[in-house]
């Protein structure tokens, strides 16, 4: 829905001013956007619902409903890290939905997400997937019988199982508009403002960003202004004043300026350059 929500927004935006968003992996570091519910281990997005159990169906379904499906297992780094996640909170060897299943070709397990089989050899649990009593075909991680080692396991899809649901990545969008007010009303028109620098490391930090993604030739528009008393530049996000004089105040109202906003959309940053 926030997706979407975005996506329209970019379209509207791009639209008006005709041009192309430049899209990006990745949220940049300096901003404060939350991935709620999804918590980041290694490079994934990952809500692990503990309590509620699930048939694998309703799992699935549980996901997308926040944008996100049952979890797959790319690689082994990935493997790794999110049993350890689990097991330092204690919450390994119960079984956890994955996307895995054999529905659509017995015998021939895939990630759902995806449709990619299943590679990794070693994450199945020993033995596994046995197709127990003929009737296993969705697949279950962290599964063990005496709690060590933990692996994949093919089960029965209409078991209740709690689930990890895995979020797609967060993308950073990028694009162009006009003048200082244009900038901030496309801020305001998805819920974000213009940027305001409360910290030198949030300076520093959205510097050494730009400097890293070589988008650092142009200049971008913040919130700050002395429209209201000239010569006394405040921040117009909070009405607070200038006050870290390390930072060069940009005093001319030029044409084409750039934009970087924060904005609080979970999943996505819409970041004018
Ligand atoms: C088997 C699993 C099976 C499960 C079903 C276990 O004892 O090892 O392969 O999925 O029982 O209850
Ligand atoms: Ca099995």
């Amino acid at each position: 829905m926030l997706r979407l929500f975005a996506f329209l927004c970019l379209l509207v935006i791009s639209t008006t001013y005709e041009i192309r968003p430049i899209v990006k992996d990745g949220l940049p570091g300096f901003t404060d956007v939350t991935t709620a519910p999804f918590l980041k281990i290694g490079e994934g997005y990952y809500y692990i619902e503990t309590v509620l159990t699930k048939n694998w169906f309703e799992a699935y379904e549980t996901c997308r409903l926040i944008g996100s499906e049952l979890i797959t297992i790319e690689t082994i780094e990935e493997w790794l890290l999110v049993n350890q996640y689990l097991k330092d909170l204690n919450i390994d060897g119960q079984p956890y939905w994955t996307s895995g299943t054999d529905l659509a070709n017995q015998g021939q397990h895939v990630w759902f997400s995806n449709g990619l089989n299943i590679t990794l050899d070693e994450i199945w649990y020993p033995g596994e997937p046995n197709n127990k009593g003929g009737n296993e075909h969705c697949d279950q991680m962290s599964f063990s019988k005496d709690n060590n080692p933990t692996g994949v396991n093919d089960y029965n899809c209409d078991g209740a199982f709690s689930y990890i649901c895995e979020a797609p990545q967060p993308k950073t969008a990028a694009f162009i508009v006009w003048n200082w007010f244009d900038a901030y009303a496309d801020c305001r028109l998805i819920g974000a403002e213009l940027i305001t620098i409360d910290t030198i490391e949030e300076w520093k930090l959205i510097n050494q960003y730009l400097r890293d993604m070589k988008i650092d030739d142009v200049p971008y528009w913040t919130s700050g202004t002395d429209l209201a008393n000239q010569g006394q530049h405040v921040w117009f996000s909070n009405g607070l004043n200038f006050t870290l004089d390390d930072i060069q105040v940009n005093q001319i109202m030029m044409e084409a300026w750039n934009t970087v906003m924060k904005c609080p959309l979970p999943t996505m940053v819409l970041q004018l350059d």
